[in-house]
């Protein structure tokens, strides 16, 4: 693989994979970029590697619909490989506007997998990103494995199951060399302030309310972004072709034990003037409609085959995490104004 494209790379997760395979891995090829840059692609996540590292870097504004932008960028730089990260990622707003996640998850899926059909010759890999939320909630006990039956519960989870059939079944009908794999909740630095961790963080520094959505009892498997990456490369080098690999890491939380930490954490780090715990800015608020109640990924394929491990464990990652988004303000600031939106329009118009 040395012309690896990757969609949805100005995202959360996408961007840090690109910055770990260029700058802390042992790849030593060329990324190409693919992204629409929509509300949550942010190029200044990648700004220092656009820089710096642009013999190595290729970024594209283009959907993952458009099959000819695609096919463009295949024929000009040779594409080898691709890794699909690009989607529509929040539940919530699949909830009130599922239209543009059948759009980009299913159907801009498909166009890729017919680009890289058409250009299977040249292809070593298709690796798709998916979620655990296709395998719908958990009771009490147990764990998802890769042979758990889909039941896909939110507008999002049932576009990335589709995304994930079409995946499969292009390696079983055409061959196409491909890779799946379904991870749990993220959490990390760039991580848009609309999902539940950056967004608790950056509201208890205001002292604003910590909306928990009903009794905070839901459970999600935590994982540091940078350990989903390293098992997305892992994947993509050594994971037999055609087959679907859950990564997790061990980390189940319930949201008001995940809430609190968040709180602790940050009175430890940066306590209020007046050293009062920002607990007391938890409220607890209606519930996400069809909300999931547990997910546990059992992930000992990953480990057992290609040996991966996380290396962060939650309280550090979280740490970490807090330490990052108090020394970006800059990067805050403008995702918070919508600044970001502004520099895009002037760029890309
Ligand atoms: P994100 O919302 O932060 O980023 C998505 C990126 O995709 C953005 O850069 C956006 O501009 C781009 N994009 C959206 N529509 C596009 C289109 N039509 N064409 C090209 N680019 C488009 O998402 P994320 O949290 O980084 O998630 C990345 C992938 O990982 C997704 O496929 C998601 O389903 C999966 N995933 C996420 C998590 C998580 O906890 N965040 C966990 C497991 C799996
Ligand atoms: O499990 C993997 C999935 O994790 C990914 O596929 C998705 O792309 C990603 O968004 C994430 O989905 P969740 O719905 O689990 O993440 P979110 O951060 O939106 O919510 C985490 C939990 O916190 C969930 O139980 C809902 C709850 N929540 C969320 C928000 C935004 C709250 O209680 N309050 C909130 O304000």
């Amino acid at each position: 693989m040395q012309n690896i494209m990757v969609t949805g790379g100005c995202g959360f997760i996408g961007s840090v994979f690109i910055r770990h395979l260029l700058l802390e891995s042992d790849f030593d090829g060329r990324i190409i970029n693919l992204d629409k840059l929509t509300y949550a692609g942010n190029p200044e996540n990648l700004a220092d590697i656009a820089g710096t590292l642009s013999e190595r870097y290729v970024f594209i504004k283009a959907d993952i619909c458009d099959t000819d932008d695609i096919s463009h960028a295949f024929d000009t730089y040779a594409i080898d490989a691709v890794c699909n990260f690009a989607a529509e990622s929040h539940v919530d707003r699949s909830i009130v506007a599922p239209d543009a996640f059948i759009k980009t998850n299913i159907e801009g899926t498909f166009s890729l997998l017919e680009v890289a059909r058409r250009n299977i010759d040249q292809l070593e890999l298709f690796h798709h990103v998916s979620t655990d939320e296709v395998y719908g909630s958990l009771g009490a006990s147990g764990f998802f494995t890769e042979q758990t039956s889909y039941r896909p519960n939110s507008p999002y989870s049932a576009s990335k199951a589709a995304s994930d059939h079409l995946v499969r079944a292009y390696g079983k009908t055409y061959g196409l060399p491909v890779t799946i794999s379904n991870c749990s909740n993220n959490y990390g630095p760039y991580q848009f302030p609309e999902k539940l961790i950056p967004l608790m963080i950056l509201n208890a520094l205001e002292d604003k309310a910590l909306p928990v959505y009903g009794d905070g009892r839901n459970i999600r498997d935590w994982l540091y972004v940078k350990d989903h990456c390293r098992a997305v490369w892992e994947i993509m080098k050594n994971g037999t072709r055609g087959q679907t690999y859950n990564i997790g890491g061990r980390c189940e939380l319930a949201n008001i034990d995940t809430v609190s930490m968040v709180c602790d954490l940050l009175d430890d780090i940066q306590p209020r003037e007046d050293q009062t715990s920002r607990r007391d800015l938890i409220s607890f608020v209606k519930d996400r409609p069809g909300h999931d109640l547990r997910y546990a990924i059992d992930s000992s394929k990953l480990e057992k085959e290609l040996g991966w491990t996380p290396r962060e464990s939650f309280e550090s990652g979280l740490r970490k995490t807090i330490q990052w988004y108090l020394d970006n303000s800059q990067w805050v600031e403008r995702v918070k104004s919508g600044e970001y939106r502004e520099w895009i329009e002037q760029h890309y118009q």
